[in-house]
């Protein structure tokens, strides 16, 4: 696929600016789907064998956007399921940020009160990102691991891999990249874990999960919640086996095929077209809304320096404009999320001039209307 191909593959209704809610699916990964769909009922042991095939492919792949190696890559049914393999197997202190996604403050807590082993040290940043001075700041020497958005879901903060492992010497870094992967350029290496889905920016649909450890992760994090598809070999059968010594340890079952058929081939696309491409592109699809954001006056929460940002603009309406905003937004056919007195908008790559227009005229009769 090269760009303009993957340009024209954004083929939805103008007005979506959600792509961080969820990534209609791209026609790439529609046509997978009925293809392998007819395989898987033929009934021939080759083809079933052929759509099985797909799993080596998509951490392959996966391997080569994180710069890693496969075997270090294990597919998951989604983020969450990914970060619980990493968190579940931690011991001593985890840091992270109250205003995290439940993918990881849910799970912080749960493995917490499961295990007894987990001792958390909450952030609490006063604007919801989680920089390199406040991780700093907040460090003690019991601190083990440190686990972070990528992107944040709320904010739209782009977190600085290679500044927060600077900071945190050899300790654990845990990265959900959910918001980020795919769409954002990153210093993964940094990383000892990296987990996210590719239902949002890969257009996968859902299902799409996976998860890196690299080496430090491998040595430190006990596989506690492995099953049966974690081991050598083949089925484990009468005697049980300890987990494998790779990434695959950090697995439950057989993964779903016709998921990781659509993973691969979202992910196809992307190595295609380049990370570094989708990155600059989105970074203008989001300049684009912070412009009209300026122009009406409508204040920004997210940073507005292009590498502190992703595909996520975060307007934050004075409380009595919220209602009025969100309302103007759906009256011109624009799909967002608002929550919390927030309204997140998230462009893609091929989010076009004309829901960016649509955007714009959402925007000056909000603002026509407002009382000041
Ligand atoms: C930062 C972040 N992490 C995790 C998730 C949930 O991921 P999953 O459904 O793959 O568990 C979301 C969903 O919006 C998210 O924004």
């Amino acid at each position: 696929m090269d760009l303009e191909a993957y340009l024209a593959s954004f083929d939805g209704e103008p007005g979506y600016l959600d792509w961080a809610a969820f990534g209609p699916l791209s026609p790439s990964v529609r046509s997978e789907v009925h293809a392998d769909a007819e395989l898987l009922g033929s009934g021939r042991r080759a083809g079933i064998d052929l759509i099985g095939e797909h799993v080596l492919e998509a951490r392959e792949l996966l391997a080569e956007l994180l710069g890693a190696d496969a075997e270090q890559v294990a597919l998951q049914p989604s983020t969450t399921a990914g970060l619980m393999q990493a968190i579940y197997g931690l011991a001593g202190g985890l840091m992270l940020s109250r205003g995290e996604f439940p993918s990881l403050t849910v799970t912080a807590t749960r493995a917490a009160a499961a295990l007894g082993s987990i001792d958390l040290q909450w952030l609490e940043p006063e604007n919801g990102f989680v920089t390199p001075e406040l991780v700093r700041e907040a460090l003690t020497g019991d601190t083990r691991a440190v686990a972070v958005s990528l992107v944040d879901f709320r904010t739209g903060y782009r977190a600085d891999l290679t500044a927060l492992r600077d900071v945190i010497g050899d300790r654990l870094l845990i990265v959900d990249a959910m918001q980020g992967f795919g769409a954002v350029e990153a210093d993964y290496a940094a990383a000892d874990v990296v987990c996210g889905n590719g239902y949002k920016w890969l257009r996968a649909g859902r299902g799409t999960g996976f998860a890196w450890f690299g080496e430090r992760a491998l040595e430190r994090i006990a596989p506690v919640l492995s099953g049966w598809a974690g081991v050598d070999g083949d089925l484990p059968v009468d005697l049980v086996p300890q987990p494998t010594a790779s990434a695959q340890a950090f697995t439950v079952s057989r993964p779903d095929h016709l998921a990781v058929a659509r993973l691969a081939t979202a992910l196809r696309d992307v190595r295609d077209v380049g990370i570094d491409y989708i990155d600059a592109e989105l970074s203008e699809r989001s300049r684009d809304v912070i412009f009209f954001a300026d122009r009406y006056e409508v204040p920004v929460l997210t940073p507005r320096e292009p590498e502190r940002r992703g595909g996520i603009v975060t307007l934050a309406p004075a409380v009595q404009d919220v209602g009025p905003l969100a309302a103007s937004l759906a009256n011109h056919g624009i799909t967002v999320t608002v929550r919390s007195g927030l309204v997140r908008v998230a462009p893609h790559v091929g989010t076009g001039a004309d829901t960016l227009r649509l955007f714009g005229d959402a925007l000056a009769a909000f603002s026509s209307a407002r009382v000041w």
